[in-house]
């Protein structure tokens, strides 16, 4: 993920529409692609192979082995980051003394009053949605300001400004990354930022660590940068799949963003560089090499039906919206609470729907909408996503 979500780019992030049948992780050597053709010759990488999976020279379709991989081994996997001193770039020692606090901070006790201000500000925004509008747009709005009142415990003009600069493009464009004048107007909006929320606890868990104040501040921004494109690209989805597949009863929100999350994990790659010699069971990974765990391909497998949207489906099969292992995303309940209670304020007052028909659900059960989706590291949305939101002229009706 290295600084954020989807910040920066590495050479494996060729963009390649969904595909439910691909490959389900891949190993990806470090060497330009000029030289990809030479290594073919020695393809043969020796694991223990789960049936139907396939080894090329830079692909490993094997998801338990790699899973295991990832669940169990920190040191010798390693985003290989070290420019920015924040958890989700640094590698080692430098991770696991920030890890415990910037995951209390964003999951535990502290977090409880700035989601409550995060959820207010996602409700109060959709209590004002009517008439013709994009879901990418909605996303990105609502996603930004709720991340930010989150991180400050309060709506904050100049920072959400700042960080809708930066991802404005983002649920368009798969490939993008924010200048340094960009970030540097993130850094002077958090430093100007009243000190509530995330960020109060963020410093506080920092100082008692003994860390400089730039640690908290470095993780905030890379923390707003993470959320704000991923409940952004979520909330997208959820209101065009409910668009498609309106609830008979009442909305589950909480179950349509497990489902939406199963369909379009946002974050698309766990890309780490192989530290130590990494065992995939009975084979061996060598140092320097890139092992990219796909969590598009995770959820997927080659189940053509697990496209379509069911929010009552009971099992999600290998889907990891949330990542694998120890680095997995500290902020899912923000994040699932966000995005549910913006769908919940929506349902309370209006109904919406597809504003293309074609959007809708086609022959094969799966939305249409998905079609022109690209995944880089994460998910963009090419095209917009028209909606119509129409004001309820009677109250949700009780469920029977
Ligand atoms: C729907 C929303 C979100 C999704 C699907 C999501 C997904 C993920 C995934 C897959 C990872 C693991 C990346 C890797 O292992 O390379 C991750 C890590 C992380 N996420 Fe999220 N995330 C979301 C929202 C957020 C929010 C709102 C925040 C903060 C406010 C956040 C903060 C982080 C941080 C700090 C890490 C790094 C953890 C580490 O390296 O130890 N995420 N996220």
């Amino acid at each position: 993920m290295g600084a954020c979500h989807s910040q920066e780019r590495e050479p494996w992030e060729t963009a390649h529409k969904t595909e439910p049948s691909c490959q389900a992780w891949r190993l990806v050597d470090r060497v330009a692609a000029a030289r990809t053709a030479r290594r073919a010759n020695r393809s043969t990488i020796p694991l223990p192979l789960a049936p139907g999976s396939q080894v090329s020279a830079h692909m490993v379709v094997c998801p338990h082995a790699a899973r295991e991989t990832f669940a169990e081994d920190c040191d010798a996997l390693s985003k290989s980051r070290g420019r920015c001193a924040a958890l989700t770039a640094v590698n080692g020692d430098a991770w696991r003394a920030q890890r415990p606090l910037v995951a209390k901070a964003l999951g535990g006790a502290p977090s409880r009053t700035s989601r409550a201000a995060a959820v207010a500000v996602a409700a109060d925004m959709m209590a004002q949605l009517r008439g013709p509008v994009d879901a990418r747009e909605v996303g990105l709005r609502v996603g930004t300001a709720c991340v930010v009142a989150a991180m400050v415990g309060c709506r904050d003009a100049a920072l959400e400004g700042a960080v809708a600069a930066i991802f404005a493009p983002s649920l368009a464009r798969a490939h993008y990354r924010a200048t340094p004048a960009e970030g540097a107007r993130v850094d002077a909006a958090l430093r100007a930022a009243g000190d509530g929320g995330l960020l109060a606890a963020l410093r506080q868990e920092c100082a008692a660590a003994g860390f400089e104040e730039g640690v908290a501040l470095d993780n905030a921004h890379r923390a707003l940068l993470a959320g704000a494109q991923t409940i952004a690209a979520t909330l997208c989805s959820a209101l065009a799949f409910i668009a498609a597949h309106p609830p008979q009863k009442s909305l589950d929100a909480r179950a349509a963003v497990r489902e939406t999350l199963r369909i379009l994990p946002p974050v698309a790659t766990l890309p780490r560089r192989v530290e130590t010699r990494v065992d995939l069971g009975g084979g061996g990974v060598a140092r320097g090499a890139w092992v990219v765990g796909d969590l598009v391909a995770c959820a997927h497998g080659g189940d053509a039906a697990s496209l379509r949207y069911d929010p009552a489906r009971s099992a999600d099969g290998d889907a990891a919206p949330w990542g694998v292992g120890p680095r997995s995303c500290p902020a899912g309940q923000l994040s699932t609470a966000c995005v549910a209670a913006a769908l919940e304020a929506l349902d309370a007052r209006a109904t919406w729907r597809l504003a293309r028909k074609r959007d809708g659900v086609g022959p094969d059960g799966s939305c249409r909408f998905l079609e022109p989706l690209v995944y880089a590291r994460t998910l963009a949305f090419p095209r917009p996503v028209p909606l119509v939101v129409d004001e309820r002229r009677l109250p949700r009706p009780p469920d029977m």
